[in-house]
């Protein structure tokens, strides 16, 4: 086994030595853009650290990886034009540097790279690995679907809104693990409880997003903070703080959420207040911990060797303890 630092810098490795700008250069230019603009790297990690968890040379795992990554940030070049973004990573975002179209066809672009990536898997393991992906990236549209409806919608029920995280982030990051497990040919069962673990962690870890885009440090956050607050999101911290016992704060919020200003700063900054009066911060952290405890509890059931649910442990303690 590898330390996390370790997997992602042969992760990066790997990836600069794909030389995939070509022409037509409008569309392959912003694909190395957004890939090289860096981010946490976690998807890939986890897929080459469950390849060797299950005593498999990382290497095997690595265009899975790259799979997993490019398709990761497809999402969020589509992600960033149906949210309006600015800023992704402390950089403009390609539908700002290029424009709508670009981003468009670029992210396709790179949707399809991901898929072609697993050709380089025998057959029964592309099979595993092809089929787990549609799944998966269906979903994540799904997810995606929801985000943007909820946007409008005033009576989004908690329920609903861990369905959509679930859908729209942790399902990849689930993906993620279960695919190293599939490279490496672990038993069904162990590729399940990858996937369980997997699953809690990335809702937690959109929980932790959602934390960030209204609390985050502006100027390490990499991200516009005030984001979701602007597109009128529902997140957990919205549904939270909209249940306060205070029928005063819930029309006050819902008043906020139904406007659009042109100048955001003072409808951020009131709807900060509110999450922090109602506790719907505290609510937000204690939800992290809970689902990053829930995905902790697969850990210890699985059978795997105790150093390396040590590993998995402690990169689920890091994701709780970000910034970024
Ligand atoms: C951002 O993912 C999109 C979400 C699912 C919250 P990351 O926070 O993993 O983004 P990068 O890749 O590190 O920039
Ligand atoms: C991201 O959700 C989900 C996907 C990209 C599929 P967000 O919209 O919260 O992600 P960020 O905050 O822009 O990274
Ligand atoms: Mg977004
Ligand atoms: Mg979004
Ligand atoms: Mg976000």
């Amino acid at each position: 086994m590898h330390t996390i630092s370790e997997y992602r810098d042969e992760f990066i490795a790997y990836l600069d030595s794909m030389r995939i700008t070509k022409e037509p250069r409008n569309l392959y230019e912003p694909i190395t853009y957004i890939l090289g603009l860096g981010g946490k790297r976690l998807r890939p990690v986890l897929v080459l650290m469950t390849a060797e968890i299950f005593n498999t040379d990382f290497r095997k795992a690595l265009d899975a990886a790259i799979a997993v990554e490019v398709f990761h940030n497809f999402s969020l070049v589509h992600d960033d034009i149906m949210d309006d973004a600015p800023v992704r990573r402390g950089k403009t975002t390609v539908h700002e540097k290029w424009d709508i179209n670009t981003g468009i066809l670029s992210g396709d672009a790179m949707l399809i790279m991901a898929y072609q990536l697993f050709e380089n898997y025998e057959p029964n393991v592309f099979r595993d690995l092809a089929k787990l992906f549609s799944k998966t990236a269906l979903e994540v549209c799904e997810g995606q679907q929801y985000d943007v409806d909820f946007e409008t919608r005033d009576d989004v029920m908690l329920p609903e809104y861990l369905k959509m995280i679930e859908y729209k982030t942790a399902v990849l990051v689930a993906a993620a693990l279960k695919m190293g497990a599939i490279v490496a040919g672990a038993p069904d069962e162990a590729q399940q409880q990858m996937y369980n673990f997997g699953l809690n962690l990335g809702i937690a870890f959109q929980l932790q997003d959602d934390y960030l885009d209204v609390f985050g440090d502006p100027k390490t956050f990499g991200k516009q903070v005030g984001g979701d607050i602007i597109e009128n999101k529902k997140t957990y911290l919205y549904l939270k703080a909209l249940n306060s016992e205070s029928e005063v704060i819930a029309k006050e919020l819902e008043h906020l959420y139904s406007i659009h200003p042109k100048e955001a700063e003072a409808k951020i900054n009131a709807v900060r207040s509110i999450f922090e009066k109602t506790k719907a911060d505290q609510a937000t952290k204690t939800a992290i911990a809970d689902y990053t405890a829930k995905a902790f509890e697969v850990l210890d059931d699985m059978d795997i060797n105790p150093e390396n649910k040590e590993l998995l442990r402690q990169f689920g303690e890091n994701l709780m303890n970000r910034t970024v």
